[in-house]
């Protein structure tokens, strides 16, 4: 592979310059993703189209020159694979018409997920192909919790209270949907490396909203789990809004711990000695002039050292940020 710093970093090896990607950086911050997503009728009919979805993973590595891809797909095919219609309403989000309320609804879900998802796996076979090994393809799925909590409100939710109120009314009947999802996860994530995915990332993008007691007893097992027996690649495990777990998190076998903005790079280094880190500067640092950027992304690096460090976004890249900046941004960590 002509550039393979990720997969060095994410290994703990030395490298000759910081790795940096971004979160989300397939998307709307390109206008040549806005191109392509007007050209199809809605998000899902580009998801499981692999000729576009190569084209628009390829596209922030050739415009905005970042070390790694990551395949573009939604972490809501899974739930879709296990039995789980969902709709993308334009400007408005996920819908999901039909969820999941009780024993019944769970066991007629299906783990048997491969089959319904060879439209991601062609899609990764055609990237690594078109890729030509110039950087790394990141594979990726939601972490149980987040798929759960889709599942059960059916849409986002600034509380999830919906998603909450069954771990507190039913903790069984709760376990057993985290189980299963996590089967499907370890299954889906196994296939995507098998057909090409050098790395993978786990994103619990709603991790923030349980008290680090549920998150212990709901979400960390299942995260343990998927880092324990994904064996064939490095797994980054990114929760969002929980650096709670942090010291947790870096006794699993996960080879990559992912940070968003509210944690400091030293308080993340002395809580997770010795693993390698990912982030996490605050998204919202892009909407500033250059210099800020500049001054805010080089005090980061700094904080978190040349060594066993990735760096990122502390999450998605917004879609309304100017994608010169964040070109911008990318030259600087790769200038540093
Ligand atoms: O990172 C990348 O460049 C790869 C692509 C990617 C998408 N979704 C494409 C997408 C990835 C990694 C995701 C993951 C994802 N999807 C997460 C976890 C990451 C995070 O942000 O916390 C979550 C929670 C979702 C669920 C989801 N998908 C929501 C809530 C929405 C609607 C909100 C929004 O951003 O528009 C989506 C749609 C979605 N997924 C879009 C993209 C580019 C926008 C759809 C469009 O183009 O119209």
């Amino acid at each position: 592979m002509k550039n393979d710093l990720l997969l060095r970093a994410a290994k703990g090896e030395k490298t000759e310059r910081i790795p940096v990607w971004l979160m989300r950086q397939a998307g709307r911050i390109l206008p040549e993703y806005r191109a392509v997503r007007s050209s199809v009728n809605g998000f899902k009919e580009l998801v499981k189209n692999p000729e576009l979805i190569c084209e628009v993973t390829i596209q922030p590595v050739d415009i905005l020159g970042v070390d790694a891809a990551i395949i573009f797909s939604d972490i809501l095919v899974i739930p879709e694979a296990m039995g789980l219609n969902y709709e993308m309403v334009e400007s408005k989000g996920p819908f999901f018409p039909k969820t999941i309320q009780n024993q019944k609804d769970i066991q007629d879900l299906t783990i048997e997920v491969i089959p319904n998802l060879q439209y991601v796996f062609e899609s990764i076979r055609l990237t690594k192909k078109e890729l030509n090994d110039r950087v790394p393809l990141i594979g990726f799925a939601g972490a149980p919790w987040t798929i759960f909590s889709y599942m059960i409100e059916g849409k986002g939710s600034k509380t999830f209270s919906q998603a909450k109120k069954m771990l507190y009314t039913d903790p069984m009947l709760s376990h057993s949907l985290l189980d299963k999802i996590t089967s499907a996860t370890i299954a889906y994530l196994k296939e995507q490396i098998k057909n090409g995915a050098n790395i993978v990332q786990v994103f619990d993008s709603w991790a923030g909203v349980l008290s680090k007691a549920q998150y212990v007893e709901f979400a960390l097992p299942y995260m343990q789990r998927i880092a324990k027996e994904i064996k064939e690649a490095p797994v980054i495990l990114f929760a969002k809004d929980a650096h709670y777990i942090l010291k947790e998190f870096a006794q699993t076998e996960c080879a990559v711990i992912g940070l968003d903005w509210t944690i400091e790079p030293q308080q993340a280094r002395s809580e997770a000695p010795g693993k390698v880190l990912q982030g996490n500067l605050d998204p919202c640092v892009l909407y500033a002039d250059k210099e800020v950027i500049k001054q805010e992304a080089e005090k980061m690096l700094q904080a978190f050292g040349r060594q066993n460090y990735i760096c990122n976004l502390g999450h998605g890249v917004y879609p309304d940020v100017d994608f010169e900046k964040a070109k911008y941004f990318i030259e600087v960590v790769q200038r540093y």
